[in-house]
Order: structure tokens, then C-alpha cells, then sequence
């Protein structure tokens, strides 16, 4: 069939982010307790078959142009591979991409990228081994960079690196991780912190925001706008030039979810690691697609229920502005992973 995931407010989501798995091997500060969350049990979590179907619905019935696979930790499900491929099969020509810690990349992106992976955006938030370890509350960073590193020598390009700044952990090394991003050929973007954190630690006022990050980068650097169109990119892309110089070192982005939302040009549409449509990362409200799989509901009720759940995706993140300060922001349960 030929429809499309429309939302009230005209938006049409062609961009699939499916989440694998809660679990993570990190522990992040700004997504996570140091004791993790009630991960879920094995039988709650969307199965290879599932995620394929979804993805095939996605695809075929909605003009999905992307699936993004994200979790929690996406590389812990050992039956990725798999699902790359059986998707890869049908989909000729889809991109297929994945956000990882980086944790096992090493080992796994070869079969990855033989399964159909086509993208790799990497987090990344410092390059000083204790800062770290103090910020995933992991002592992993070495794996980290030997992955990212090894996938480039496969050839799997763009790599994106996604860095979050935070006050007083790693605010001051923007320079030190554009010169490590952008001298191995790889994108580097900033991420404004977003109130996504299982602790709600979160506060505005402490905030890194976009204007500070430009700031801390021209002090070392002349940044100019990216020619490409930005379209529904999270990221404002700059080419990054040494001081005086029209040499292009490379492109940063910015992603300031906080202090320039661009929820109106928003193209996603999620579905969690146990089944469910989340229209929105600020969504209050979830709905279940896995229970109508399990409960042996055609292709075509499946997407009824997907419609419906994205025709009420909110406008933005507060219910009547955009803002996170705003006094009827509520931030949803569910954190980040
Ligand atoms: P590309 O296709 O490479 O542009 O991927 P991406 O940037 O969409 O995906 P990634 O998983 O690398 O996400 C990077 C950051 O984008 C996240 O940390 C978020 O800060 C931000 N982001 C992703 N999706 C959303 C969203 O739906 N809303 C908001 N506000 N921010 C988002
Ligand atoms: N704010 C902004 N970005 C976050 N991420 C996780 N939690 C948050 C948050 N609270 C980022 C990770 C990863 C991406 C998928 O989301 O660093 O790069
Ligand atoms: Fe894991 Fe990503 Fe959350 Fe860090 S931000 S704990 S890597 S899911």
C-alpha cells in the first residue's frame, strides 16, 4: 500500500529509529543510574522476526527511507547481525544505520557491514581516558577509539562522533576533540544536553548550550556555514577552518535540542526495544504494537495502530512552546536509553 505516517501538524515521518535493546554497557551520567535500570526480560523485547516486520512495514507501507537502530546499547543484541541481514534482503538500497557506545565495535563491524550496515554515528564525549571513566562510570574509552578507528579502516563512511558537554566534566575539551574528530576524517557534533537523565538532574542553568560550544571553538578555529541544505538534519553543520585560513578541516554539528528545537522539521518516528510507537522522544504516552503482533493482528491493523499513534505526535516538547523551561514541560519517564 501507499500511505504515509503524517502527524496533525503535517509533519510526515520517513525516518525510523528502532530501539534494540534497553540494556547498555556504559552508564553514562546523563542517561543513566550507576546501578542501571530494570532492564527488561528477554520475552518482552521485540524479536529478530518482529523487527523485521516493523521494518518492512515501515518501508513498504510508509515510504520509510532510513532505519536507525539505536538502544540502550544496540551492538549487545547478538542477533543484530541477523536482523541487518534479513532486512538488507528485501531492501536493496535502504540505509541502514546504527548509533553505538562503540563498545565490541571492533570485533563485530566487519560482519556488520557485510550484514548491510551502511552508517555509524559513535558517542563519544571525551578523548582523556579518565574523564571518561568518571562519565560512563566505565573504564572503556581505549575499545571505544580501537573500534571506531578499525571500522574506518573498513571503509564504512560518514562517521559521525556525538559529543555531549557537560559543566565541570569535559566543557574544555571541544578543540582537543575537534582536532582528534576532524584529523581522522570523521564528523564531530556537539549535543546540547537534553532533560533525558534517569536521575532528572537536569537543570537549564547549567547548561552548555550551542552559542557557548561556537564561542569555545572560535577562539581556535574560523567556522563557516556548511553549503549542503540541512533538510530534517538535528544538526547545524559548520566547516571548521584553521584561523585565517580557507583550508576545511572538516565538518562539526550542532545539535541544540535546547536553545534552537527543531521539532518542526522533525522526520522520526520510534519504536522502543519492547514493541511500542513513541512518536516523540518527549512523548508522555506510548503504544503498543508488539501486543498486536503477538496477538496475530494483520500488516495492515499493525499500521493502522502505527498511523494513529504518529497522527498524535505533539507540535513540540512543551505543550505549547518548544521549550524545556517551560511550566507545563513534563519530562517523560522513560530516559534516553
Ligand atoms: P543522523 O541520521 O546521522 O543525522 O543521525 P541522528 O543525529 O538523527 O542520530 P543519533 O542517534 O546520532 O542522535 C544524535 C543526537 O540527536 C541525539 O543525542 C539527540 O540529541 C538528537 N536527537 C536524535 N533524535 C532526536 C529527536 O527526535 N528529538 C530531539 N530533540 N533530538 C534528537
Ligand atoms: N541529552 C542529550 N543527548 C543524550 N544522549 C543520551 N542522553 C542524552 C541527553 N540526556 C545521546 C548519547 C548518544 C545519543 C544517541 O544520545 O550521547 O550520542
Ligand atoms: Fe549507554 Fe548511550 Fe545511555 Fe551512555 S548514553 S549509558 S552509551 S545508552
Amino acid at each position: 500500500g501507499s500511505s504515509q505516517l503524517i502527524d496533525q501538524w503535517g509533519r510526515v515521518a520517513t525516518d525510523l529509529r528502532i530501539s534494540l535493546i534497553d540494556k547498555c554497557n556504559l552508564r553514562c551520567t546523563y542517561c543513566m543510574p550507576a546501578e542501571g535500570l530494570d532492564w527488561l526480560p528477554q520475552s518482552k523485547l521485540l524479536t529478530a522476526d518482529e523487527v523485521v516486520r516493523i521494518a518492512r512495514i515501515g518501508i513498504g507501507t510508509f515510504g520509510v527511507e532510513e532505519i536507525r537502530f539505536t538502544g540502550g546499547e544496540p551492538l549487545v543484541r547478538a542477533d543484530f547481525p541477523t536482523i541487518l541481514r534479513q532486512i538488507r534482503q528485501e531492501f536493496h538500497e535502504v540505509p541502514l544505520s546504527v548509533t553505538t557506545n562503540g563498545l565490541g565495535l571492533e570485533k563485530k563491524i566487519d560482519e556488520l557491514i557485510d550484514a548491510g550496515l551502511t552508517r555509524l554515528n559513535v558517542s563519544m564525549d571525551t578523548i582523556c581516558k579518565e574523564t571518561f571513566a568518571k562519565l560512563t562510570r566505565r573504564d572503556r574509552l581505549d575499545d571505544v577509539v580501537k573500534g571506531i578507528d578499525y571500522a574506518a579502516s573498513r571503509g564504512i563512511k560518514p562517521i559521525k562522533i556525538n559529543a555531549v558537554l557537560m559543566p565541570g566534566v569535559n566543557d574544555h575539551e571541544a578543540p582537543e576533540l575537534v582536532d582528534w574528530a576532524l584529523g581522522r576524517g570523521y564528523q564531530l557534533r556537539f549535543i546540547e544536553q537534553m532533560p533525558l537523565d534517569a536521575d532528572h538532574q537536569w537543570d537549564r542553568d547549567n547548561l552548555i548550550t550551542a552559542h557557548d560550544i561556537k564561542e569555545q571553538l572560535s577562539i581556535k578555529y574560523d567556522l563557516t556555514p556548511h553549503p549542503a541544505p540541512r533538510k530534517s538534519s538535528p544538526a547545524m553543520l559548520w566547516d571548521v577552518h584553521p584561523m585565517g585560513s580557507p583550508d576545511v578541516l572538516g565538518q562539526v554539528g550542532i545539535i541544540a535540542s535546547v536553545t534552537e528545537p527543531f521539532c518542526a522539521a522533525c522526520t522520526r518516528t520510534r519504536i522502543t526495544s519492547d514493541g511500542k510507537v513513541r512518536s516523540c522522544l518527549f512523548s508522555l504516552t506510548e503504544t503498543d504494537l508488539m501486543g498486536a503482533m503477538r496477538s496475530g493482528a494483520s500488516d495492515e491493523e499493525v499500521a493502522a495502530i502505527w498511523q494513529n499513534a504518529m497522527w498524535n505526535k505533539p507540535a513540540a516538547h512543551g505543550k505549547n512552546s518548544a521549550g524545556f523551561e517551560a511550566e507545563d514541560f513534563v519530562q517523560p519517564e522513560r530516559s534516553m536509553s
